[in-house]
C-alpha cells in the first residue's frame, strides 16, 4: 500500500530538490529525497527499487540535466535524463496509482518569435537541445501517467545551489564593468517559492486525491531581461561591495554560447492561480536576502 502522506523526490540533490527537501513540508506530509547517487532515474530498475522501498503517495521529478549549453554538444545524454527518465518515473508512477508531479521549463518556447507571456495552449518550439529534450520528456510523461501535473517554471534562481546570482556577484566582486545580455527576457524565479508552491500543490492533490491533472506555468511574476536582472541584483549587492561597477548591456551573440537562447520566454502563470490558487509573489525580497547571505 502506498503512504498517502509521502512524497518522493526525485533528483533531490539540485537546486530545486535542495529547496524542496529545505521547505518545511505542509503539515502531515513526509518528504523523502533521492539525489541521483541514490536513484538514477534514467534507469527504470532503480526508479521501480527506490519506489518498491518507500511507496510514495506521490513523486515529484526535480532531477534534470540542465546545462543547457551541454546540451547541444550531448543531445543523447540530455535525452536520457530529461526525456527517458521522466518517462520511467511516469510509468512507475501509473503503476503505483502515485500521481506525478514533473517539472519543465520555458525553453521548450521561443523559436516562434512570440513577446506575449507564453500560455500553456501555445505550440512549443524549442530553440536548443536542452528545449528539445525538456518537450520530449513531457510528451512522455503525458502518455504514460494521466494523473500528472506538468510545472513549466523558468529562470530559477537561489542560495543553495550555483546559479546566475552567484555568477553576477563574482564578476560584481572581481571587475569594475561588467556585460551583460539584454535581449533574452524571462521571469525569474526564487526556487525556494517554486518549491514550497510545489509542495502546496502536492498537499492539495493528496488531500483531493485528484486534481485538474495537465500541464501548467508558475514562475516569477516579474517579466525582465537579463540585464535589468543584473541590475537588481547589484542595487542589493552594492551595499557591501565598496566600489563603483558599470553594466553594460549587449546582445547574446557577444558571447557566443553554444546554445541559443529564447529572446522572450515569460510564462503567463494564469491557469495554475485559477485552478490551484497558486501564484508565486514578487521576489524582490528574497532576492535580498539571496544577496546578503552570499556575502
Ligand atoms: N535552473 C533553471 O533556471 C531552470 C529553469 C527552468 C526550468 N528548470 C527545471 O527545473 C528543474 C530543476 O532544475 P534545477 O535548476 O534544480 O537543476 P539542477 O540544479 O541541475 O538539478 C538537477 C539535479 O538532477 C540530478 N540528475 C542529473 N541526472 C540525473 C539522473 N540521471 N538521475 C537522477 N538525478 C539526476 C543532478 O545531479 P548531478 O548534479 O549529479 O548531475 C542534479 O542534482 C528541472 O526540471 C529543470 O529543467 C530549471
Amino acid at each position: 500500500m502506498a503512504k498517502q502522506n509521502k512524497i518522493l523526490v526525485f533528483g533531490a540533490g539540485g537546486m530545486l530538490g535542495r529547496e524542496l527537501l529545505a521547505a518545511a513540508p505542509p503539515p502531515g506530509l513526509e518528504l523523502i529525497g533521492l539525489a541521483r547517487a541514490q536513484a538514477d532515474i534514467t534507469s527504470a530498475e532503480q526508479v521501480a527499487r527506490a519506489m518498491a522501498e518507500h511507496r510514495p503517495g506521490l513523486v515529484i521529478n526535480a532531477a534534470a540535466f540542465s546545462n543547457v549549453d551541454g546540451a547541444e554538444s550531448e543531445p543523447q545524454a540530455a535525452l536520457a535524463v530529461n526525456a527517458q527518465g521522466p518517462q520511467n518515473l511516469a510509468k512507475a508512477c501509473h503503476e503505483a496509482g502515485a500521481p506525478f508531479i514533473h517539472i519543465s521549463t520555458d525553453y521548450v518556447f521561443g523559436g516562434g518569435g512570440q513577446t506575449r507571456p507564453y500560455l500553456e495552449s501555445d505550440p512549443p518550439m524549442p530553440l536548443n537541445q536542452y528545449g528539445v529534450s525538456k518537450l520530449r520528456g513531457e510528451e512522455l510523461v503525458r502518455a504514460a501517467c494521466s494523473r500528472h501535473l506538468i510545472v513549466r517554471t523558468s529562470w530559477l534562481f537561489g542560495a543553495l545551489a550555483r546559479n546566475f546570482i552567484h555568477l553576477m556577484l563574482e564578476l560584481m566582486r572581481s571587475r569594475s564593468t561588467i556585460k551583460v545580455v539584454d535581449d533574452q527576457v524571462g521571469c525569474p524565479t526564487p526556487a525556494a517559492d517554486l518549491a514550497q508552491a510545489l509542495l502546496r500543490l502536492a498537499a492539495m492533490v493528496l488531500e483531493q486525491g485528484d486534481a485538474a491533472w495537465g500541464t501548467y506555468h508558475l514562475g516569477g511574476p516579474l517579466v525582465i531581461n537579463r540585464y535589468q536582472f543584473a541590475q537588481m541584483i547589484w542595487a542589493e549587492a552594492r551595499k557591501y561591495l565598496n566600489k563603483d561597477l558599470t553594466i553594460e548591456p549587449v546582445g547574446s551573440e557577444v558571447f557566443a554560447a553554444p546554445a541559443k537562447r529564447p529572446a522572450y520566454s515569460a510564462l503567463d502563470c494564469a491557469k495554475i492561480k485559477q485552478r490551484f490558487g497558486l501564484a508565486l509573489a514578487d521576489w524582490r525580497p528574497e532576492l535580498a536576502r539571496i544577496v546578503k547571505l552570499l556575502q
